[in-house]
């Protein structure tokens, strides 16, 4: 293994996700790191690969050849780490773990059981109501229409594999309920959640015990992502968010979102992964790409990296990247 910087692969470098991975790393002093980016697009069109060292276009996830294309990105860069960010790609390198791991190469992902139970928002559902954690009620359409007491509107309705807040439907009667029915591919219907939105980044170890646990007050979303948040001291949301990321063996980053109302804390969604709204946590003192950066290479780590200031507001702004593709 060459000296010098630790080289580390960042998926899906076109997310907002992925560049708060990347800033994350670059505005530590502690670890020299070299950064290598992969997405579906070519480099000059995404924003991300300006954050990067090196970059590579891979193709989609659901391409038989994308993972050998990231093992040969991997033995091409002597990666160390790697780190996942897109759903529909998390599976695929989950269940490709062990090829990693006999390149020397730590994926931080979670087993493939759990990310399959968490990009499955109605296993997701199954998984928080066996096992006891507040959840509000979910159900696959067919199971609604022979439903007995109906649960009663307002209702949500969304893709059981969705993402970026897509196609998510407010609906209060039956006319809008069969109407977003026809609209979403794959629906799951769920009681609908009043309260403050929050999520809960949690960070596991290989052993899946609980390191950090931040939760953030999501004050403004536009379009799935945070533009004003804050982090917040919330003792049972934080022993409720460990708890669930240690029944699922989470390993790394994950994120647990859900609305507390009154004094009823409701669990809706579980993303395996770091959040788009990492740089707020990192801001508050929990620089997670760090801290799982250094397990990896076996180097100790003090309590204080576990240790986030509550009350950090963040407000976002936009940022434009340049180039000129020939
Ligand atoms: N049951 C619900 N009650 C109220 N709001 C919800 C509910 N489910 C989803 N939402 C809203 O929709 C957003 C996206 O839903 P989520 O389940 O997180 O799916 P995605 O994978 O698209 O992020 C949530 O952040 C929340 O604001
Ligand atoms: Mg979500």
């Amino acid at each position: 293994m060459s000296a010098g910087p630790v080289a580390v692969l960042i998926t899906g470098m076109g997310s907002t996700t992925a560049i708060s991975v990347a800033k994350a790393l670059r505005q530590q002093m502690e670890l020299p790191v070299r950064l290598i980016g992969t997405d579906i697009h070519q480099g000059w069109e995404i924003a991300g690969s300006t954050f990067c060292d090196r970059f590579h276009q891979v193709p989609t996830a659901d391409d038989p050849e994308y993972l050998s294309t990231v093992l040969g990105i991997c033995e091409q860069e002597e990666i160390r780490v790697l780190f996942p960010i897109i759903d529909a790609e998390l599976e695929v390198v989950a269940r490709g773990e062990p090829r990693f791991r006999e390149r020397g190469v730590l994926p931080w992902i979670a087993r493939p059981e759990t990310v399959a139970a968490c990009n499955d928002k109605y296993r997701t559902y199954e998984f928080l109501e066996r096992n006891g954690f507040p959840t509000p009620r979910t159900w696959l359409p067919e199971q609604l229409a022979g439903q007995q007491d109906h649960p009663g509107f307002p209702l949500i309705v969304k893709p059981v594999d969705g993402v970026s807040s897509r196609d998510v439907f407010y609906v209060e009667n039956e006319l809008e309920l069969s109407a977003a029915l026809r609209k979403v591919r794959s629906p799951v219907v769920q009681e609908y959640l009043r309260g403050i939105e929050y999520t809960v980044d949690v960070v596991t170890d290989q052993e899946s015990r609980v390191l950090a646990v931040v939760p953030r007050e999501r004050m403004q979303v536009k379009a799935g992502l945070s533009y004003k948040a804050r982090t917040v001291r919330q003792p049972r949301l934080t022993e409720l968010a460990g708890e669930i990321a240690r029944r699922l063996e989470m390993r790394g980053h994950c994120n647990i979102q859900c609305r507390i109302d009154g004094e009823q804390i409701r669990f809706f969604e579980i993303n395996p992964r770091f959040s788009g709204t990492l740089p707020l946590t990192v801001a508050a003192g929990v620089n997670s790409p760090l801290i799982l950066l250094k397990l990896a290479l076996g180097i100790p780590l003090e309590r204080d990296y576990f240790d986030f200031e509550p009350g950090v507001f963040m407000a976002r702004y936009w940022e434009e990247a340049f180039s000129r593709p020939v």
